[in-house]
């Protein structure tokens, strides 16, 4: 303790009541994502990184400067990077990526023939889901050569989205996927010892990031994605916003299009044009 004075400092900086309420307001308002005073101790020890960061040892300096001119344009996108849950696996949900090849796929492919199929990972975090929905279409692709497609990746967070456009991860992500398709779709590092894979170029190649608010998603005129996969997202939200972002995601889709989300997400209680096809899968009217 003695030695690192400064660091236990910074370390020990504590959250008042009053700047939690300051903060998860406006996490709130801006960012639709849920903050209950028993989210209190997990806000302190995320911010501690970013007090850390920024050399400041109490939440008085943080708050301040976070609502400055300044820490409004270069800060936020900071504290969103630590604030939000960015959990997430390859083949997560693996019924979702069984139903895309057996019944999404063919049926897009006969109600648009000629036509690349759009997919958006809304939420995509750290990059396994947009690179598994890109191992699916490959697999799909040897059965339906014509087939093409583009998916198109968002999150909030800018460490997220570097994470994914990099398509470098721990060999352990890897270890539960296949071994025929961690071959097809995987590279090992050179160096052996780093036990790190990359994802192969042609399907990185296949994906284009960008960093998109939810919050601030309207409804658009012209659909133009034939699938939608916004999973393990909306649980931060409310339900008037989650309803306001299902309402834009929607607008989005295709007719016959698809919308996948997570286990524990539902629809139920919302006026929606889609329709269940198996539990957490909807079919755009
Ligand atoms: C738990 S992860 C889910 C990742 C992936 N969809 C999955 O199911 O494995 C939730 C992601 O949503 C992102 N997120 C949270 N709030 C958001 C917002 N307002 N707009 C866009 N993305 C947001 C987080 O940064 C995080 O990467």
């Amino acid at each position: 303790m003695e030695q690192d004075g400064n660091v236990s400092k910074i370390f020990k900086a504590e959250l008042t009541d009053a700047e939690f309420s300051k903060l998860s307001q406006f996490i709130m308002s801006e960012y639709g994502i849920k903050m209950p005073p028993e989210k209190k101790i997990m806000l302190q020890s995320r911010l501690q990184k970013r007090l850390k960061t920024l050399g400041m040892d109490n939440f008085k300096d943080y708050i301040e400067y976070l609502f400055s001119p300044h820490g409004m344009s270069e800060e936020v996108i900071h504290m969103m990077d630590v604030v939000s849950t960015n959990k997430t696996d390859f083949f997560r949900e693996s019924v979702h990526f069984d139903f895309m090849l057996s019944t999404a796929l063919p049926k897009l492919c006969e109600k648009y023939p000629h036509g690349n199929l759009n997919i958006w990972s809304a939420g995509c975090s750290s990059g396994e889901e947009p690179y598994t929905i890109a191992i699916t279409m490959c697999e799909f692709k040897e059965t339906h050569p014509t087939s093409n497609y583009e998916i198109f990746a968002t999150d909030i967070s800018t460490q997220m989205l570097e994470t994914a456009y990099s398509g470098i991860y721990k060999e352990e992500r890897i270890a539960d996927i296949p071994f025929v398709l961690k071959k097809k779709y995987f590279l090992k590092s050179k160096n052996k010892e780093e036990k790190k894979v990359r994802v192969k170029s042609d399907l990185r190649s296949k994906i284009k990031y960008d960093r998109i608010n939810l919050l601030e998603l309207r409804p658009v005129r012209d659909p133009k994605y034939h699938i939608v996969f916004c999973r393990n997202v909306l649980i931060y939200f409310d339900r008037p916003t989650q309803l306001q972002i299902l309402t834009a995601l929607c607008s989005n889709i295709l007719p016959g299009g698809y919308l996948f989300l997570g286990h524990s997400e539902s629809i139920s209680g919302f006026d929606l044009p889609i329709k269940t096809q198996i539990p957490t899968v909807f079919l755009k009217q």
